[in-house]
């Protein structure tokens, strides 16, 4: 199905899944660099809402962030997590990602010269073994990255390894098939649109490998990973701006509505033919057509769209524990 696809999902490659090596295999990763399937882009449009400034200094908080700390973040992306987290250094202390993919460590790098963070850089390397010593950080963290890994647990494990005794791994993970999404101009929309979105949950985990819904297992995994002091933080982010919000310009709500419409429609192929989902064509025709109407009779006038009490928001689900001591 295409029309509630995450819009960071948007994959540049639809058929590359991300690759993992083995344990001892960082050199030969190393040359092996993959091309994740995400866009930069798109991965940064689909969390430029997220997180409020009030939310971000909960997270801040809730992570123990402190001047001085070593952070490290797995697949980093763009870098955006890193950024946020690394506000509470005060300029003091550091933060390194690490992506598997070369385009995601050069933007990254981009992204933290751009904010002024001369104490963050980015590196390749694999989730599962990035090459660093044992105890290098003080807080390890990662953000949409367990949702599209083969093997949770094994990052997990990584993050723990790579974080001294006594320090934080910190996880942040979605659950798209939890949407919480009403639409007052069309109210069967947000159950047609949650079909949808279970649909495209299955299409992913089948034909991409990734669980857009992990979210919920975090306390599992974590569980199983031996992380002592769990401490869970259940979020709900917007997904795009919400179009009464008035911090967010004119011009830049309608370049986003005007996207969400284009995106409405673009399909991949390989979810869309995925075998046993339970979604068909005529509803996601009726879903195109139904979202196309609503988000462009908004779209008529400014005024329209900032009265719109449309709202798609998010659960994110933060888990942190500590590396216990030896
Ligand atoms: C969904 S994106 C999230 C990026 C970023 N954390 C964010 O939330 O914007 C997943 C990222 O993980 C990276 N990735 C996937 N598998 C990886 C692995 N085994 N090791 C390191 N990075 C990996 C991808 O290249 C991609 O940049």
């Amino acid at each position: 199905m295409r029309g509630t696809r995450a819009p960071g999902d948007s994959d540049r490659s639809q058929s590359l899944r991300p690759g993992l090596g083995n344990r001892n295999a960082s050199t030969r990763f190393a040359r092996q660099a993959k091309t994740s399937p995400f866009d930069p882009v798109q991965l940064d449009r689909s969390v430029k809402y997220a997180y409020s400034p009030l939310v971000a200094r909960l997270i801040r908080t809730f992570a123990s962030v402190r001047p001085g700390m070593r952070i490290v973040e797995l697949g980093c992306g763009t870098g955006f997590w890193g950024r946020l987290l690394a506000k509470g250094l005060r300029g003091q202390g550091s933060l390194l990602g690490i992506d598997s993919d070369p385009v995601m460590v050069e933007a990254a790098k981009v992204a933290f010269r751009r904010s002024g963070l001369d104490l963050a850089n980015s590196q390749l390397g694999d989730a599962v073994a990035t090459g660093l010593p044992d105890g290098f950080a003080d807080l390890t963290t990662c953000h949409r990255l367990l949702t599209v890994v083969e093997d949770p647990l094994a990052v997990v494990r990584e993050m723990m390894r790579i974080t001294k005794s006594g320090g934080v791994v910190l996880v942040n993970e979605h659950d798209h098939s939890r949407q919480l999404f009403w639409d007052p101009d069309d109210p069967g929309l947000a159950q047609l649109r949650h079909r949808g979105l279970q649909a495209f949950v299955q299409a992913t985990r089948h034909v991409h490998h990734r669980d857009n819904a992990l979210g919920a297992q975090l306390p599992a995994i974590a569980i199983a990973s031996g992380l002592t002091d769990l401490r869970l933080l259940g979020v709900l982010v917007p997904y795009g701006p919400l179009p009464f919000d008035k911090r967010v310009a004119d011009d830049e709500l309608v370049e986003y509505f005007q996207w969400l419409a284009e995106e409405t429609q673009r399909r991949d192929p390989d979810i869309a033919d995925a075998g046993g989902v339970d979604w068909t064509d005529a509803e996601d025709e009726e879903y195109i057509g139904r979202e196309l109407r609503a988000i462009r009779g908004r779209l008529s006038s400014h005024r329209s769209l900032r009265s719109w009490g449309r709202i798609t928001l998010v659960p994110r689900l933060l888990l942190r524990g500590k590396v216990p001591r030896f």
